[in-house]
């Protein structure tokens, strides 16, 4: 049995007009152990709407989920909130997704608070300097509030509070989007790393190819609801089968030419002084 099976899962929803969408339609995969299998696709094909299925953020239709044998759309309330703490996701857009009110130190030892309540104050502390200095931060950022970040920055907290409480699982729905191209690179090595280090399994989000070949060793295109595309990532990648991931492939060249750009953009900023993440 492999760690994540997802099997024919459906998810559809009522537009205000009365229209339906199918919005995920009887989506089937399998995630091993310690792998991270990356899903690519536009914006509109049904990438995130899959992501909280599978964490159970929203409940489908029908079809099933289980992670690490256990059955996601079966569990009642208070399994599911305990589970919670092995399954975990990281958003698309850092700042929206943290408290503006709280310090950093809080934000990441939050999750703590909840799962592990027994921890003394200090042992809490402790365990939030470690793993911001995990995920590339310091000391420094303790007692700051998220507008006081980057957005490299924040999406770091972002990850510390979903590894916090030692997840083996974590859904990342497309993590470095709204970085820049450098920023971008340097957060995905970091997630690369905790993933090594850790023995994590990913499910990585993401409309960039070049992302999820760097990150992955599976990989699934998404169009419209459904995988047009399943399989090795160097499969897919190099020998793509289904039109629409040829076209995707295509589009390639642009999306590569944009990472050139913004690389020549970044050195002209530095030269004037410009900042960016740290
Ligand atoms: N809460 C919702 N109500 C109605 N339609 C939705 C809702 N969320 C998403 N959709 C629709 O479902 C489809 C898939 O959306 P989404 O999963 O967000 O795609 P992606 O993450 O790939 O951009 C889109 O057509 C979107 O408009
Ligand atoms: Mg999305």
């Amino acid at each position: 049995m492999s760690f994540v099976e997802v099997r024919d899962l459906v998810k559809k929803y009522r537009r205000p007009g009365g229209d339906e969408v199918l919005a995920v339609d009887r989506i089937s995969m399998d995630i091993e152990r310690g792998d991270s299998m990356g899903v690519i696709g536009e914006s509109g094909s049904g990438k995130s709407t899959l992501a909280r299925l599978v964490l159970r953020l929203i409940d489908a239709d029908s079809g099933s989920v289980v992670v690490d044998g256990v059955d996601v759309r079966a569990l009642g309330g208070r399994e599911l909130r305990r589970r919670r703490q092995h399954w975990q996701i990281v958003f698309q857009e850092p700042f929206a997704s943290l408290n503006p009110r709280m310090k950093i130190e809080d934000i990441v030892g939050e999750p703590l608070v909840i799962h592990e309540p027994g921890l003394s104050h200090r042992e809490r502390a402790m365990r939030v300097a470690g793993m911001l200095e995990e995920v590339g931060l310091s000391g420094d950022h303790l007692m700051r509030r998220p507008a006081h970040l980057s957005g490299g920055q924040q999406q770091r907290v972002g990850i510390a509070r979903a590894l916090i409480t030692n997840p083996s699982f974590i859904v990342l729905d497309e993590p470095t989007a709204s970085l820049d191209m450098t920023i971008r690179a340097s957060v995905l090595a970091t997630l690369a790393k905790l993933r090594q280090d850790r023995g994590l399994t990913y499910l990585l989000i993401s409309h960039d190819i070049t992302t999820v070949e760097a990150m992955c060793s599976h990989v699934a295109v998404m169009h419209r609801g459904v995988f047009v595309e399943y399989g090795e990532a160097s499969d897919v990648i190099n020998a793509p089968r289904a039109a629409y991931t040829k076209e995707l492939m295509s589009a390639r060249l642009t999306v590569d030419f944009g990472v050139g750009q913004a690389r020549r953009e970044l050195a002209n900023a530095r030269n004037t002084g410009k900042g960016t993440d740290a």
